[in-house]
């Protein structure tokens, strides 16, 4: 499934955002790249462990925390402390896949990438090209949202960034590790979950019917979690 998420920061965030990332130390993309797609990788990236990549990732990780959709379309196990990059004109990132296993920096275990994330912090007017370009078995989605806004995939999905010609496309991205690790059955549930709330808002959240397919949902869900 690929989902974009809507106004995940509010403008007011995305502009302290944009101007905390001004003064930031911005290094070469490559840090956090695997072997192979280091040699696809063209962009700069916020260290992980400088204060604004801390400050910033702790505002989108709360952020997360209280967005209905994301929680209902991920549903996440952990987040990985999200990044920051930046492509200006010339920078790409060519096709690949994500690393399946990422440590954490602080030591404390691992998270397997079940889903990527971008979180578009650049207006799209601000740039030309940089769309993420998505291939999946549904074909081959270009995606390029508003400032604030965010698009979720499967992280096993084969994606590139295309090249910007002009202007910068900033952007924090990161992975989540879901407790639902198969990409069918998490989107499953969240259809069922999306079915669900609209039906309670007609028939109210005690309608027999809505209790009963709500048990139907938290019993697939009891089947297939990975706490
Ligand atoms: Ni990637």
């Amino acid at each position: 499934m690929l989902l974009q998420v809507p106004d995940v920061l509010t403008p007011e965030q995305v502009a302290y955002a944009r101007q905390v990332l001004e003064t930031a130390p911005w290094a070469d993309g490559r840090i956090t790249a695997g072997h192979q797609s280091a040699l696809a990788k063209r962009n700069r990236q916020l260290p992980q462990d400088c204060v604004q990549a801390l400050e910033l990732g702790a505002l989108v990780t709360k952020a997360l925390e209280r967005n209905l959709l994301f929680l209902s379309a991920a549903l996440p196990q952990r987040i990985y402390p999200p990044l920051f990059n930046r492509y200006e004109s010339g920078q790409d990132f060519g096709d690949h896949v994500d690393n399946a296993i990422r440590r954490l920096p602080d030591g404390s275990g691992a998270v397997r990438t079940d889903l990527s994330a971008t979180l578009f912090l650049a207006e799209p007017d601000e740039y030309d090209g940089g769309e993420l370009t998505v291939d999946d078995t549904y074909g081959v989605h270009q995606v390029k949202l508003p400032a604030g806004s965010m698009v979720l995939y499967p992280a096993s999905s084969l994606h590139r960034v295309e090249p910007v010609t002009r202007g910068a496309r900033v952007a924090c991205f990161f992975w989540i590790q879901s407790l639902v690790r198969d990409d069918a059955r998490r989107t499953l549930l969240f259809d069922m979950d999306l079915s669900i709330q609209r039906l309670a808002e007609t028939a109210g959240q005690t309608d027999p019917q809505i209790v009963a397919l709500t048990g139907c949902y938290h019993n697939l869900l009891r089947m297939w979690a990975e706490p």
